[in-house]
């Protein structure tokens, strides 16, 4: 099933120089012959489903490496899971070759997404799929009515997207993390200024809903 609001073949024509260059600097030659005959035509978003789990932990494992545990943001994610309503993948040739994910987490009084990990297999980087698939996932996050989405990563890359640097000291997170990389991107007016305090995932911090007793 596609959600709604792109279509498959809005985003299609990739640059041939980008693709040859692409296939140039792939050693694999599993990769080369991907990257040399992938076109963005060939490629759909899907949203995710527990089917593409495996695929999605190879390219996280490809893309991160063992470090990626001790990131501040994972440890936001051992906290509870991902929504997958609001994570999408990357699909080619029936694969999954690059993902998104989101999770809710909140800070203060103020809730947001947490946006990440964005990864792309190397064979199909540079050729837009991460910023389409940033793209996806804030359009759906929007429709979710989220107020607003945050993240750990790198200002170049995700401005044009629409994040900007959250204030310094606003938020922190359970881990050391580079204060300049925490950047967010605000769906409703004001929702960025609420967080404040460690940002958690929101399953740690639910507040207990209040018992309506009948009368
Ligand atoms: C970062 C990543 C997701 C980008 O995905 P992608 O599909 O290759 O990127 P896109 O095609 O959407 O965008 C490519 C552009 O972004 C730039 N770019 C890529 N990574 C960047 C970064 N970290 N900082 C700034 N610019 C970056 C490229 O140079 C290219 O610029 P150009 O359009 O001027 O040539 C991908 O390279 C990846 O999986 N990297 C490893 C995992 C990672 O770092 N994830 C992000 C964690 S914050």
């Amino acid at each position: 099933m596609r959600p709604s609001g792109f279509t498959d073949d809005e985003w299609v024509p990739a640059p041939d120089r980008r693709r040859l260059a692409n296939a140039a600097a792939c050693s694999d030659p599993t990769s080369y012959w991907n990257a040399k005959t992938m076109t963005l035509a060939d490629v759909t978003y899907l949203p995710e489903v527990p089917a593409h789990d495996a695929e999605i932990d190879s390219i996280n494992e490809e893309a991160f490496g063992p470090g990626r545990f001790a990131r501040a943001a994972y440890k936001i994610r051992e906290g509870g899971p991902h929504d997958r309503t609001l994570s999408f993948v990357a699909v080619s040739d029936g694969l999954a070759v690059a993902s998104v994910r989101m999770r809710p987490v909140v800070a203060g009084d103020g809730r947001s997404y947490m946006l990440g990990p964005l990864a792309v297999r190397p064979a199909y980087k540079n050729l837009g799929i991460g910023r389409r698939l940033v793209s996806i996932a804030l359009e759906a996050a929007q429709r979710a009515g989220a107020p607003s989405v945050i993240l750990v990563g790198d200002e170049p890359y995700y401005g044009p997207l629409g994040f900007k640097r959250i204030p310094r000291g606003q938020i922190s997170m359970p881990r050391p993390v580079d204060l300049d990389r925490l950047l967010a991107v605000e769906l409703v007016p004001g929702a960025v200024a609420t967080l404040t305090g460690e940002v958690g995932h929101a399953a740690q911090h639910r507040v207990a809903e209040p018992i309506r007793i009948a009368s």
